[in-house]
């Protein structure tokens, strides 16, 4: 069953291939909007837009790594070209690599700055005008670029340099760039999840892995559903609200 909140409006996710991102990706459509659906494993993208067909809603793929900024900017464009707008974009896709930073592999670091750094750039850069241009003229005159952070982009800690480096950046980037854009109804809205079943922390090293899980062992974590439910919220406020910043902690999580 859809219901007609979003109708009429179109999104972007990316990460959308596992995680909060794919679970935003069915939210917004069971909202209404069109969704545009954006990771590297195509084969998966395409079970989700399958998925979102069948309970009613309308999707597509767009198979891009946006560490790259060309295929960033191409996807942005596919989005607007084949759907025909753009009203909401979720900076979803992300990377953590967690471990002490003394002799850490700095490969591991560059993977985050590219992925949660720039590639979160390039979405939004890209993005921007088409979110203006949409908060314009749309029907519901405003537009939503949401930006998926962390508890770690509020809080460092031992363990966690970079990828607290990467969050704390999209947390300042966000609200200087909300401060930008607001007077011109495109909200900026920053989400912060603790921990949240997905695959995320899977790409650890298993020494790095096993810290993960002393850390969060027997905690009951957040589901995806959760964050989405987070994210139809921000979008779904009327005109003259802006939710700037959410913190969502399981309840079990301390820090
Ligand atoms: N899970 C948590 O506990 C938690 C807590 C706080 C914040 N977050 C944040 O939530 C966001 C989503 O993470 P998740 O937990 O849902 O993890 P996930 O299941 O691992 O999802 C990450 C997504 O990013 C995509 N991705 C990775 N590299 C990419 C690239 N170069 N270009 C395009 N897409 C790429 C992945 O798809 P492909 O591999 O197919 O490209 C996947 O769809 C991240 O920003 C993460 O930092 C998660």
């Amino acid at each position: 069953m859809t219901n007609d909140t979003l109708t009429g409006t179109v999104a972007l996710v990316t990460g959308a291939s596992s995680g909060i991102g794919e679970a935003a990706a069915v939210r917004l459509a069971r909202e209404g909007a069109a969704v545009a659906v954006l990771a590297r494993r195509s084969d998966r993208l395409e079970g989700l837009v399958g998925r979102i067909g069948e309970q009613g809603g309308r999707a597509l793929a767009l198979t891009a790594d946006v560490t790259d900024e060309q295929q960033a900017r191409v996807a942005v464009a596919r989005t607007v070209e084949e759907l025909g707008r753009l009203d909401i974009l979720v900076n979803n896709a992300g990377v953590m690599l967690l471990g002490p930073i003394v002799d850490a592999p700095v490969e591991e670091w560059q993977r985050m700055v590219e992925l949660n750094v720039l590639g979160l750039l390039y979405c939004a850069h890209a993005a921007l005008p088409h979110l203006l241009a949409a908060a314009e003229d749309a029907d519901r005159r405003v537009a939503d670029l949401i930006n998926i952070s962390s508890v770690a982009g509020r809080v460092a800690r031992a363990g966690s340099g970079v990828y607290n480096l990467t969050k704390h950046g999209v947390g300042a980037f966000s609200d200087s760039l909300r401060q930008e854009v607001t007077g011109r109804h495109v909200r900026v809205a920053l989400v912060e999840p603790g921990a949240v079943e997905t695959e995320l922390a899977g790409h650890n090293r298993p020494e790095v892995l096993e810290q993960i899980s002393k850390r969060f062992g027997s905690i009951e974590r957040l589901t995806a559903d959760d964050i989405a439910d987070a994210i139809a919220y921000i979008v779904t406020r009327p005109r003259h609200v802006a939710v700037n910043e959410l913190l969502i902690r399981p309840t079990e999580q301390q820090g």
